[in-house]
């Protein structure tokens, strides 16, 4: 049975994509797994550190793009196949993985995000406009798979509920800092209400949550350490307990070095170590993290 998770914050810039596309590598490169990527994100981060731009431009240019799935539900058109979106080698390591998939996102989704969010605003939310991917990525699809890891939006819109609708479970990467971490208690509670949500489209809905990534972290920062300190006490407390934080992993990642080129697509890279360098044990022991938590 294929696992899907998603990968949530309501911030922009905390490494939801980065660490995503990073344990997708991980898991195929190093642990053998097949891993299906979908970019759920109108920015499309995920897709550009995934395919080059030529290949992007042609899967949006012939509508293979998940632009097209939510287009098609909006506008009563039927023109997404969803087996000839997925793009089936992917990744600039060792010229690209045949067990490394990914559903790419396209720029025009920003268009049709105004109008999906409308829909969330008249409430107009029912059986049809949140299962739109889940009408796609079938059971059969997901079993095709080790892992689906879902890329989101900073925000819990029409587009990550239909994300969530679809994960079995999600992740939260967070920055060690007060700020980054000052809204999470808000935010849990933000997911508890859209599960409750999806649960009365579907009783037998289940969400559960993985736990904090840390990412970003700066070694000699007094406030990391501290904010650190601060998300491991609160880990223990009870779940009802407002200042409740999820399990962390114990991998951290740490602020990368400003010489890397881990976001640069072009760099043909012939080796996991060499792409993540002195990430690359971090990224490794958080992808086994990953394996056995979302195996439970
Ligand atoms: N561990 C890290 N060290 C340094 N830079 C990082 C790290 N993780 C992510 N970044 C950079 O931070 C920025 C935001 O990351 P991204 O994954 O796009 O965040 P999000 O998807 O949450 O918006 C990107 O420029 C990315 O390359
Ligand atoms: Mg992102």
């Amino acid at each position: 049975m294929g696992k899907v998770i998603s990968f949530i914050n309501l911030k922009g810039g905390v490494g939801k994509t980065t660490t995503a596309v990073a344990i997708a590598e991980f898991l195929t490169y190093e642990f053998n797994q097949k891993v299906l990527v979908i970019d759920l994100d109108p920015q499309t981060n995920a897709t550009i550190l995934l395919i080059d731009q030529d290949t992007w431009k042609k899967a949006n240019e012939n509508n293979k793009t998940i632009h097209q799935m939510f287009f098609d539900e909006l506008n009563g058109t039927k023109a997404f196949d969803i087996e000839e979106a997925i793009i089936k080698r992917t990744s600039n390591i060792k010229g690209g993985n045949n067990n490394l998939h990914l559903l790419p996102s396209s720029i025009n989704l920003i268009d049709l995000s105004d109008r999906l969010s409308e829909l969330d605003k008249n409430h107009e939310i029912n059986n049809n406009s949140i299962p739109i991917l889940s009408k796609y990525l079938t059971q059969k699809l997901i079993n095709r798979y080790d892992y689906v890891l879902i890329d989101c939006p900073p925000n819990l819109g029409l587009i990550t509920l239909n994300g969530i609708y679809v994960s079995d479970h999600y992740v939260i990467p967070v920055i060690p800092d007060i700020l980054s971490t000052y809204g999470i208690p808000q935010m849990l509670n933000k997911i508890e209400s859209s599960k409750r949500k999806l649960k009365r489209l579907n009783p037998s809905y289940n969400l559960s949550e993985l736990g904090l990534i840390i990412n970003k972290m700066i070694k000699k920062s007094g406030m990391h350490k501290r904010t650190l300190e601060d998300l491991r006490s609160r880990q223990a407390k009870p779940r009802k307990d407002s200042s409740y934080v999820p399990k962390l992993f114990e991998s951290i990642i740490y602020q990368r070095d400003a010489s890397s080129n881990i976001a640069d697509f072009c760099q043909t890279i012939n080796t996991v170590k060499k792409k993540y360098g002195d990430n690359f044990n971090d990224y490794k022991n958080l992808t086994i993290e990953f394996m056995s938590r979302s195996n439970l």
